[in-house]
């Protein structure tokens, strides 16, 4: 299926232990100067957090919501850390106007959440719930009263379980039902909203979800059905674009957030930098490429043989229907290089001391953040690039003093963003940043055992403390620049 193995399978398999190692410095003087000395982004940057509904909310059997696969999956037993679940997470349900002033603190422009699909239609498709309706547009409403711009994601991985039993992403009537969920969505919405993506990382739902089993739904269905349903899984996205096309008013711009391999070349140089062009194109052959291009490509094909899936030019054309912008989310680095074989690159081994953070799939590669944006933009130049997410996970504690010194995260972003500053410098369209996570929250099959947040969260208390991180993410966004 794909051509590499996903970032959170990796980790599984070096099943080593956390190292918060020391970080490779990476800034040369001329990266670190950007345009004119300076290391800042351009006026109007969107600086902001992200989250997802099954993450935060909580609240799962209030306001009508009906069941997902991941309230499924997370409550049998030996799927999730510890067996925890999402049945409380953040309570953002309940304390949203609480977090939403926090990121007004932060000084956020902008805040991507995802909608919870069983909120809105809680057996998959209608009749719709009025309650769910109504608790997103009073979210969205305090977001923008406080001055906070809302990027809406559709489909954050909580599927209808209802949908499941019908065969979840295997059946080919999900695409339909999450195109009909998407546009009464919208359309339920008005001009609140101008800025939808349709799905997250659907490489993650598809390949995790289905191929390792190790998220929900948990199955490993081999590869013929896994290319053919993730042909269904990018048709779902087109006919999502198109139903929000038609649910909104001109100008709405519409896009996703997915995390292509973030393709680096193991040395800046012309050989390596053309395979890694190829290699971000091949490896992401069935989700961003076949949406940008319109078609599979042939290598793609070739390698599946018999199990390749079935489709259309139609869908083809349904797939690819035009976007607004592409998110990115970045975390770890892929190393490629030239090679003499049919794909002209390969992927480079991992050394096991190569520094990752406490979540083994997270290698820190802050160049990653500069190539991924040069690549999708040298390959499809998309009007508008977005980073949807980037963040990191590290071992946070609450210090005696009641603050968390999270200088490896603080490092962290720093080099990253030091990373993205160049590829904007160099005028490749990013035109915003969204950090995972705004708050430590349910973190899938890892559980509460993994903290993203530049906010600490008691899950006890369910006390937030924003962090070191969140100062330092503050102060970036003030400065408009590197701090
Ligand atoms: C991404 C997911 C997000 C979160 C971060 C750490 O793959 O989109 O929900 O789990 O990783």
């Amino acid at each position: 299926m794909s051509l590499q193995v996903n970032r959170r399978e990796l980790g599984k398999l070096l099943g080593v232990s956390a190292v918060a190692a020391s970080l490779p410095v990476v800034a040369s003087a001329a990266v670190l100067e950007g345009k004119g000395g300076e290391r800042s982004f351009p006026a109007g940057f969107v600086w902001g957090s992200a989250t997802a509904s099954y993450q935060v909310e909580g609240a799962v059997k209030e306001g009508g919501r009906g069941p997902s696969i991941w309230d499924t999956f997370s409550h049998t037993a030996g799927k999730t850390h510890n067996g925890d679940n999402g049945d409380v997470a953040d309570d953002f349900y309940h304390r949203y106007r609480e977090d939403i002033g926090l990121m007004k603190g932060l000084g956020l422009k902008g805040c991507r959440f995802s909608v919870s699909w069983t909120r809105i239609f809680p057996g998959g498709v209608g009749p719709a719930n009025q309650e769910g309706v109504d608790f997103y547009k009073r979210m969205v409403d305090t977001l923008l009263e406080h001055g906070i711009e809302p990027y809406c994601t559709l489909f954050h991985w909580d599927l209808p379980q209802a949908l499941q039993d019908k065969g979840g992403w295997e059946n080919k009537d999900t695409a339909k039902a999450y195109a009909d969920y998407a546009g009464y969505f919208a359309r339920q919405m008005g001009d609140r909203i101008k800025h939808y993506m349709t799905m997250n990382e659907m490489r993650t739902f598809v390949e995790v979800g289905y191929g390792s089993g190790r998220h929900a739904p948990g199955l490993s269905v081999g590869q013929k059905r896994l290319a053919q349903l993730n042909h269904y899984v990018v048709l779902a996205h087109g006919l999502g674009v198109q139903a929000l096309r038609s649910a909104t008013k001109k100008g709405t711009s519409i896009g996703l957030a997915e995390n292509a391999s973030a393709i680096v070349p193991v040395i800046d140089m012309p050989e390596h930098v053309a395979a890694a062009r190829k290699a971000m194109r091949e490896s992401n052959a069935s989700y961003l490429s076949v949406i940008l291009d319109g078609k599979y490509s042939e290598l793609y094909l070739k390698h599946l043989g018999a199990n390749a899936p079935v489709f259309t030019a139609d869908e083809l054309k349904t797939i690819s229907s035009p976007v607004d912008f592409v998110g990115l989310n970045v975390y770890g680095p892929q190393y490629v290089r030239a090679a003499d074989n049919e794909r002209g690159y390969e992927n480079v081994p991992w050394p096991t001391s190569f520094p990752h953070m406490p979540s083994p799939w997270l290698h820190v590669g802050p160049e990653s953040l500069y190539w991924t944006p040069k690549l999708v933009n040298d390959l499809w130049k998309p009007k508008e690039l977005y980073i949807t997410e980037n963040g990191c996970s590290a071992d946070d504690t609450l210090a005696a003093d009641g603050h968390v010194y999270d200088i490896d995260r603080v490092m962290f972003l720093r080099n990253y963003l030091t990373q993205l500053q160049r590829a904007v410098a160099e005028g490749f369209p990013v035109k915003g940043y969204f950090l995972w996570s705004l708050l430590d929250n349910f973190e899938w099959a890892d559980g509460y055992e993994r903290r993203f947040g530049i906010t600490y969260v008691d899950f006890k208390t369910l006390k937030r403390t924003v962090k070191l991180s969140g100062e330092f993410y503050r102060e970036v966004i003030k400065q408009n620049a590197i701090a």
